[in-house]
């Protein structure tokens, strides 16, 4: 059984203080996170005061990134070890932004994701809609060439652990959402793509989240959809009352 998911991808937005206030707004409004799990990404620095402000509430803080060594000589970025130390236990991993302006490769999401769950992170591994076809038989199936590489080598067990979100670049931030068949048809290649990697049961314990101009007025029919677990929310995050109806859509 997969429990659904609503989490929020602030990007580069809010300060600490406002990162705070928002998680007090929200933290006691939110279901049980065995029927619903609930989860905001913020900045690095505002990651620990949020934490905080969680408490036991069910709200799970998320990183927006993170880098593939535990500790070293390696100016500006994030170590998953200091991360998981600090109570963040998510991590989003290979989002479309870190791909086209930080030229962040598969190679590079792929030794990310093994770091975070070698150091007990859980990823969210973002892939948008550049797909390959492949035939097999005479059937033509759709494969999902980002997922192979980006989760490459990793054990039953490990992908488990990791979350999907299916982002088109072109719904990201532009107002124009897939619509919920487009997206549920995405969802699906994905788990048709672990399950050709690791079988079916695996597949049907992984998470597939859509995520690209969520809002309140399309989510439900979103989450209709079968192969769609939950959403990654950009825009639509940011406000506390917002996310709230997101929240209990
Ligand atoms: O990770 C969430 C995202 O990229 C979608 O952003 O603003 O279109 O909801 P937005």
């Amino acid at each position: 059984m997969r429990v659904p998911i609503i989490a929020g991808n602030w990007k580069m937005n809010k300060d600490v203080q406002e990162a705070v206030s928002f998680v007090k707004q929200v933290k006691d409004e939110l279901p049980p996170a065995n029927q619903l799990e609930t989860a905001i990404a913020g900045p690095t620095l505002c990651l620990v005061p949020m934490v905080k402000a969680a408490g036991k509430s069910p709200l799970k803080i998320m990183a927006e990134n993170c880098y593939y060594k535990d500790d070293g000589a390696y100016t500006g970025e994030t170590s998953p070890y200091a991360l998981y130390q600090a109570g963040i236990h998510h991590v989003i991993l290979g989002h479309s932004e870190r791909r086209t302006y930080f030229n962040e490769s598969d190679d590079m999401i792929n030794k990310k994701v093994k770091a975070a769950l070698k150091n007990g992170l859980c990823p969210i591994v973002c892939c948008d809609d550049t797909m390959g076809r492949r035939v097999t038989g005479k059937k033509v199936h759709w494969v999902v060439s980002r997922i192979l590489a980006d989760v490459h080598g990793l054990t039953d067990d490990e992908i488990c652990h990791v979350t999907i979100a299916y982002e088109p670049s072109w719904a990201i931030g532009t107002g124009e959402s897939a619509d919920p068949d487009q997206a549920a048809e995405g969802c699906y290649l994905i788990r048709q793509t672990i399950s050709d990697m690791y079988g079916d049961n695996v597949a049907n314990d992984v998470r597939i989240l859509y995520g690209g101009s969520v809002t309140t007025a399309n989510i439900n029919a979103l989450m209709e959809k079968q192969d769609i677990d939950g959403v990654l929310v950009g825009a639509a995050s940011l406000n506390p009352a917002t996310f709230l109806q997101l929240v209990h859509h």
